[in-house]
């Protein structure tokens, strides 16, 4: 993961680009910070641990440089402390590194045998000292640059400074993102050009094994033969609306609240009108079956349309986290459809997946929010979902997003394979265009949320549970809880419960269950009266109507299966982050995390 920003400058000081650059980034990681510049012909480091401004408190109004690079980290190798903070200065070379290089033991190892010896814990410093060694010895930093692509395994986006260069930058890739941009008598290089997009929207995208020489006037890219290469200078129009908290307290309450119109944004084109518009989804007629692939809230967003496309549409579907469909006998067919959820586009595992599935020449299909992401490059169509920027590490809206475009994917197919007469097709249309009318209300359910948070905000397990599609939903409100307030909780097939886990349920243990399932939820109230005689809590989100004293119920409008998630999730979500707000912890960046997470 991690952010990595440089700028090289003819007249300006660059220090407010490195840093507008790493605030951009912290959702790459914000366990610590640093910066390294060129002041009177001296390299100046300073690094932090935590966020991007406490590194801005260091830096005072008289510091200025015109060359330097930056970097915002999330730990791989080494806690996060100062000294393994980066820009790492081994020798001669000054470098931030976004990425893993996977045989650093094995470069570590050879360079202690001529001599070297490491301050920290991180694999980057170890690339560090792979370059200042090859620069030592061809006294040349490209030909340093190509034996270091030669030799480290893994993953690597980095940029670097050489003692006694003030007129040059240099950046080198493989598999972690790098951008290139370019302004008046100013250059740039950042890990995405979202990030600096203040400064100037022309850019190269460097590619893998592509290395760069960067001034102030002047970019040159070379492969990693050394042959000069001629790349496209690209432009990037879309829009990047500044972002703001407006009056609410945290991003993620803003972001659980703007859904009613995210749902819709994304719906509309495929709803206004009526059945053809249905129609301008990919047909997936021509497929047996399809594959799903995401991690996290993604992977959770694909669970819902598993169960769309199994149950309804009669299409055999499977669900795959990334991490592991890298990794396995997946049984390729051309006859078969994946389709990769992405809220960045950025996700490492999921790429490595799209590459897998693109190498062996199969259809794919993104679902995707973040525009020109390195993702909607690579699949062969992409379906934009409409969340509009999140900037929470905890995904709503782009969650909702989600499930509403997988759930209209799975209508056309239910409408395009005859398992929904038209009749009924129309039927969920029309309660889509209605979607802000069901949602809202539930939005509004606060002082629900904050009474159950107030109960539940001290207890150290909680288990959500339910069946079928309200199983997977409970995937979605335990990631959510566990992300944001640190307590531990799990989700649970709720006829699993008594396999095993009710063995951990004690007097109070709060028990969240969703029941919206007419077939179902009599099996479900069993269950939660099993964990009832067992002393445990139970606050049941059901749009049915029970009345059982023994539950704390909060209701939702009945609805239709295709919108059913959209509902279910909204009382997970806010009770997940009132509850998070009661234990005062940082919401929108929490502990240990990252929003996108670039690292396998
Ligand atoms: O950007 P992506 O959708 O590919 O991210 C996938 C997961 O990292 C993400 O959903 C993560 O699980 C969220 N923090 C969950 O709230």
């Amino acid at each position: 993961m991690c952010g990595i920003v440089g700028a090289i400058s003819k007249d300006k000081n660059i220090l407010p680009i490195l840093i507008t650059g790493l605030k951009n980034l912290e959702y790459r990681g914000y366990d610590s910070a640093g910066v390294a510049y060129f002041e009177n012909n001296k390299i100046c480091i300073t690094k932090v641990t935590g966020k991007v401004d406490n590194l801005v408190q260091k830096i005072s109004d008289d510091d200025s440089s015109k060359i330097g690079i930056a970097h915002t980290r999330w730990a791989t190798h080494g806690k996060a402390t100062t000294v393994n903070a980066h820009p790492h200065k081994v020798g001669h070379i000054t470098i931030v590194h976004n990425g893993i290089i996977e045989n650093f033991e094995e470069i570590k190892e050879k360079l202690s045998q001529c001599g070297y010896s490491f301050k920290t814990s991180t694999d980057s410093e170890i690339a560090a000292a792979l370059l200042n060694y090859y620069y030592e010895e061809y006294n040349n930093i490209e030909k340093a640059i190509e034996s270091f692509m030669k030799e480290a395994k893994g993953s690597y986006a980095i940029s670097l400074l050489i003692d006694n260069d003030q007129n040059n930058l240099y950046c080198l890739k493989k598999e972690s993102p790098l951008i290139i941009a370019t302004g008046n008598n100013f250059n740039i290089i950042a890990s995405d050009i979202r990030a600096i997009l203040k400064y100037t929207n022309k850019y190269y995208i460097l590619d893998d094994f592509e290395y760069a020489k960067v001034n102030n006037s002047e970019i040159i890219i070379k492969n990693s033969k050394g042959l000069v290469l001629n790349k496209e200078l690209k432009e990037y129009t879309h829009e990047n609306k500044e972002n703001s908290k407006g009056h609410y307290k945290h991003y993620m309450l803003k972001e659980i609240m703007e859904q009613s119109k995210t749902i819709a944004d994304t719906a509309i084109p495929y709803i206004d009108d009526g059945i053809a518009s249905l129609l301008t989804m990919p047909d997936l007629t021509k497929y047996n079956a399809i594959d799903i692939v995401g991690c996290g809230t993604a992977y959770h967003a694909g669970l819902v349309a598993k169960y769309l496309f199994q149950e309804i549409t009669n299409t055999k579907c499977n669900v795959y986290l990334a991490s592991e469909y890298r990794y396995q006998n997946n049984f390729l067919s051309k006859d078969t459809l994946t389709i990769f959820i992405s809220q960045s586009g950025e996700t490492a595992d999921t790429i490595a997946a799209l590459k897998l599935v693109k190498s062996n020449n199969l259809p794919s299909l993104g679902i995707i929010n973040v525009e020109n992401s390195s993702m909607t490059f690579l699949v062969d169509q992409c379906l934009y979902t409409k969340a509009g920027s999140e900037i929470a590490v905890a995904s709503t809206k782009a969650y909702t997003a989600q499930v509403t475009m997988l759930s209209l994917l799975a209508l056309s197919h239910a409408y395009r394979n005859k398992t929904l007469k038209e009749k009924e097709v129309l039927e969920v249309l029309k309660e889509f265009k209605n979607i802000s009318n069901l949602i809202t209300p539930l939005l509004d359910k606060k002082n629900i949320y904050q009474s159950i948070a107030k109960e539940i905000y001290n207890e150290d397990d909680i288990f959500y549970i339910g069946r079928g599609l309200d199983y997977v939903l409970s995937m979605e409100g335990a990631l959510k809880l566990k992300e944001i307030s640190y307590i531990h909780s799990e989700a649970y097939a709720a006829g699993e419960l008594k396999h095993g886990t009710i063995s951990l349920v004690k007097k109070n243990t709060p028990v969240l269950c969703s029941a919206t399932n007419d077939k179902l939820n009599p099996k479900t109230v069993s269950n939660l009266k099993e964990v009832l005689a067992r002393g445990a809590k139970v606050y049941l989100i059901t749009d049915d109507s029970y009345n059982d004293p023994a539950f704390n119920i909060i209701n939702i409008p009945k609805a239709n299966i295709f919108i059913k998630p959209l509902l279910i999730v909204i009382p997970y979500q806010l009770i997940a982050y009132y509850t998070a707000d009661l234990k005062g912890t940082d919401i929108d960046k929490p502990k240990n995390l990252a929003k996108s997470v670039t690292v396998e």
